[in-house]
């Protein structure tokens, strides 16, 4: 095993601690010995998981800009690899250790090629201990808590060290003023708060990136009308749960309420954000996203199971009853919204009965469209200590593809409502499956494919919806 530096180690029983009541702030910078260390070398960068790692992917890639390294889209060019992780199921995990074990020939090519692994994962400490263990190839780990140590981690790799691991395991600071890449030119994403301090009985996030603590909003509003001068025409927010937005603030009394309804003065021209959690989901907040205008009517709503008892035993913290009365309020105030959430099926403890309030609930929601999974056991959350044979891998898939079933005719009935009408489609760019074909949403967050000139991109047109599908819309430029 070669020779590796552990300055940190994460510790899950640390991590799961919240102590600390007021946040730590600090602002990022590099000294002038970092500005060359780059010099003729390429990066590439692996993303997984959530908006969360692609925002700090977009840092990342920021700080190593400043170092005067230059991207590349061809892993086997690279001087560096970076790897994104996220930790949320275990296949999530499967598919980066899969990665990782691809890349080993390209370190025997090139045994200068430094392999970074950060996100997620790098908080666990059964992954730390299998990369040590078994894959020679990676070099540096580094968790969410300090990728703003990338930089000077590099810089000790070139000083002759062999591996760095440096995970922190404490409840996490703000760190502002990280220099940003951003992969988009129109549209860009504005954490507003960092970690989770929900602990949903089945969820690493709370253990990987630490305790809930937001952004001061001068920072947010700041960077939004930042991003207004240099064209931007779209703002995402994100946070695991942007309805807690404020609720760390000791001395300052602000809210999600709030920081909407000032973010919605400036004249950036759409705000959307994510996630939801419909505990912390009140009227105010109601209230400020029906202000309409560049708020836009799409709400990701993660509901998890309609069943009372797999919420108590998910310890989500609200009834079905409860979801089934903000949805009615959010439809009242903002009647044009497109609903979309997250299910687990398979819970242990999940009945038939239990699924099938599920699908109830999904029948009188109508979303518009879901992510569903199998419910995968994270070492160290309490939901994996509980186990149920009576949910067979065949249960769970079969429940997985009735419930795609009912949702997947939510996602058809969600587009045909725009059948012949008219929308303001953002033009992000070219169509994946035809070059001759721009794509953009429409304010509901609804995919459309329409013909027109390149130079559209980065614009809001009216397009007329001419026919309606599953996952998109098709429109004419009018
Ligand atoms: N903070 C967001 C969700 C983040 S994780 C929220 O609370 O809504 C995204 C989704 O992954 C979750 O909504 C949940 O549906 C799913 N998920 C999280 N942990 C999981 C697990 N252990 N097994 C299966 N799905 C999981
Ligand atoms: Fe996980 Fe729950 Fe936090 Fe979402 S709210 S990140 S599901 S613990
Ligand atoms: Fe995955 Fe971490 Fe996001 S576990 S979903 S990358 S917060």
């Amino acid at each position: 095993m070669k020779k590796t530096t552990i300055i940190s180690l994460p510790n899950q029983k640390t991590e799961r601690k919240r102590i600390n009541k007021t946040n730590i702030f600090e602002e990022f910078s590099l000294d002038d010995s970092f500005f060359t260390l780059g010099k003729d070398k390429l990066y590439y960068i692996y993303t997984y998981g959530c908006q969360e790692n692609e925002a700090d992917s977009e840092k990342i890639m920021g700080m190593l800009n400043h170092m005067s390294y230059k991207r590349t889209m061809d892993v086997e060019k690279a001087d560096v690899i970076v790897m994104n992780t996220c930790a949320i199921r275990k296949n999530a995990e499967d598919k980066v250790f899969g990665e990782i074990g691809r890349l080993k020939p390209l370190k025997r090519r090139n045994p200068n090629l430094i392999t970074i692994i950060c996100g997620c994962m790098s908080q666990e400490e059964v992954v730390v201990e299998t990369i040590l263990k078994k894959y020679q190839n990676v070099d540096i780990v580094v968790g969410t808590h300090n990728i703003h140590d990338i930089p000077l981690m590099l810089k000790r790799i070139y000083e002759g060290h062999t591996r760095i691991v440096n995970v922190l395991s404490h409840e996490g600071t703000i760190v502002e003023s990280i220099p940003v890449i951003r992969e988009s030119k129109i549209a860009a994403w504005v954490p507003i708060m960092y970690g989770c301090d929900e602990f949903c009985s089945y969820c690493i996030v709370p253990y990987t990136r630490g305790k809930e603590r937001s952004r001061l909003p001068e920072n947010i509003i700041n960077e939004v009308k930042k991003l207004k001068e240099e064209g931007y025409k779209q703002v995402t927010l994100l946070g695991q749960n942007v309805n807690a937005y404020g609720k760390d603030f000791i001395d300052i009394k602000y809210d999600f309420a709030d920081l909407l309804t000032d973010l919605h003065k400036i004249d950036i021209e759409r705000i959307r954000f994510t996630t939801s959690n419909p505990k912390d989901f009140d009227s105010r907040q109601v209230d400020a996203m029906a202000l309409g205008g560049n708020i836009m009517p799409q709400l990701h709503l993660p509901v998890q199971s309609g069943s009372n008892k797999v919420l108590r035993a998910m310890a989500r913290r609200y009834t079905k009853e409860k979801y089934l009365d903000l949805v009615k309020e959010i439809k009242a105030k903002i009647p044009n919204v497109s609903l979309t959430t997250d299910i687990i099926v398979g819970f242990p403890g999940e009945t038939d009965e239990d699924f099938n309030e599920t699908l109830d609930l999904v029948k009188k929601v109508e979303y518009e469209g879901a992510f569903t999974f199998i419910f995968s056991p994270r070492e160290g959350t309490p939901a994996a200590k509980l186990s149920d044979p009576l949910i067979t891998d065949e249960i769970a898939h079969e429940r997985l593809y009735k419930l795609n079933e009912l949702v997947n005719e939510g996602y058809l009935k969600g587009n045909m409502r725009f059948l012949n009408t008219i929308q303001d489609v953002l033009i992000e760019g070219i169509s994946k499956n035809n070059p001759d074909v721009l794509m953009g949403y429409n304010p509901n967050g609804k995919l459309v494919n329409v013909k027109g000139d390149k130079s559209l991109i980065g614009q809001i047109i009216k397009v007329k919806i001419t026919d309606a599908k599953s996952w998109s819309l098709d429109g004419e430029a009018i």
